[in-house]
């Protein structure tokens, strides 16, 4: 059997982004060497600076060249348009970054001789699944162009799979908890955001709809373990990364949320409707087949963790509403002001966002 190096030379591709800010700091814990490769979308979306020193590529993941590749043992592919409304925003573009893209990019890196991909797939392609509990055998139900992409980049991933070439589809729940690159737009982050700034913990549908949920930081040491386990374990294998007692109903979250702050009132927004998204997942077999990951969070901890650093930084409504923390916020700025272009492409190369993150972790203005 092949023996896997203890420490690895890795690409996280994504690595300034909400996940990828944890799992970088994850990866050099356990002793990896990390590449950090982004084109830093999100610069200036934070209250502190994030932590991240090491080695970093400024790239598009569209643009990546065979010889960037050469010398790494694995791959960690996170860079995507990463929720339902940027796949609304512009489905061909959601369609060229994450699926053709991510095709392209591990076609170079079986060609420079990588031997794992690890693929940040979604829980979400089980998209109305029902209250039926879901394997990674399900058939799978996509309802948006980002869920879409992920079952596209799936499919073409599974055909580039050979004896020196290990693509691994993990299937992420819905993530929570604090990162140096906060994102609002996830619905437990934003239940606390709400209640911490409004005294309201706003639900959106009927609150009816199952999600799974995992914490940041349990995301990003299942990828280690998929990047330490042998290849056998792994190869061309998808996982949903999450736990059986982390399936929860929206309601159920609010409540969650309510208990940590117990001032706070929940209210429905009025939408009222039924989300079509709804899915509940089974996580036996990572649990079975991933024996050195343990996750160590529960939605209960991540509130209590969301609540204190919401404290810690100051979150204003003003904070949360804008465009800091919601990437379809953002890249709409960015867009509108020129700063990139229809194709998301940066106009000046240099793309210089100025650090809007205040000093002393307290937020300026
Ligand atoms: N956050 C979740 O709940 C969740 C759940 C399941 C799967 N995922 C997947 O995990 C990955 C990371 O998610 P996240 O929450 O950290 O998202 P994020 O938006 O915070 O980070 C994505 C990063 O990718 C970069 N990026 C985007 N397009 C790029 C391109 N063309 N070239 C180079 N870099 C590019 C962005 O600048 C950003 O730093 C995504 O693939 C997402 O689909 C996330």
């Amino acid at each position: 059997m092949e023996a896997i190096k203890r420490r690895q030379k890795v690409l996280v591709t994504g690595h300034a982004g909400y996940i990828g800010q944890v799992m970088v700091r994850v990866l050099e814990n356990a002793g990896h060497e990390v590449t950090g490769c982004d084109v830093d979308y999100f610069k200036g979306c934070e209250f502190l600076p994030p932590g991240y020193q090491g080695a970093v590529q400024h790239k598009d993941v569209r643009d990546i060249e065979v010889k960037d590749l050469a010398g790494f043992d694995a791959i960690i592919h996170l860079a995507a348009l990463s929720n339902d409304p940027l796949g609304d925003l512009d489905r061909e573009l959601t369609m060229e970054i994450n699926h053709r893209a991510s095709v392209r990019l591990a076609r170079m890196a079986s060609d420079a001789g990588v031997r794992r991909f690890l693929f940040s797939s979604s829980c979400s392609i089980y998209g109305a699944a029902g209250d039926e509990s879901q394997a990674e055998t399900a058939s799978l139900k996509p309802l948006s162009a980002y869920a879409e992409s992920k079952v596209r980049t799936e499919e073409d991933l599974d055909k580039i799979a050979s004896a020196t070439f290990s693509p691994v589809y993990l299937r992420n729940a819905t993530a929570y908890g604090w990162s140096p690159r906060f994102r609002a737009d996830l619905v437990l982050n934003n239940l606390c955001c709400w209640g911490y700034t409004t005294h309201a913990i706003r639900i959106l549908s009927d609150g009816t709809p199952w999600r799974p949920l995992v914490h940041v930081e349990d995301i990003s040491s299942a990828f280690a373990a998929a990047l330490e386990a042998p290849t056998g374990a792994i190869h061309n294998r998808a996982f949903n990364v999450g736990r059986e007692c982390e399936n929860y109903q929206i309601r159920d979250l609010a409540e969650i949320v309510r208990q940590v702050m117990p001032s706070c009132s929940v209210e429905y927004a009025g939408r009222g409707g039924p989300d079509p998204r709804n899915y509940r997942v089974k996580f036996e077999r990572i649990e079975r087949e991933l024996p050195g990951w343990h996750p160590q969070w529960t939605a209960r901890s991540g509130a209590e963790e969301i609540v204190d650093a919401c404290g810690r930084h100051q979150m204003s409504r003003e904070d949360f509403e804008g465009w800091r923390f919601t990437r379809l916020a953002q890249l709409k700025r960015l867009t509108e002001s020129g700063r990139l272009d229809p194709e998301l492409r940066w106009r000046d190369r240099s793309h210089r966002e100025p650090n809007t993150f205040p000093k002393n972790g307290v937020e300026a203005g």
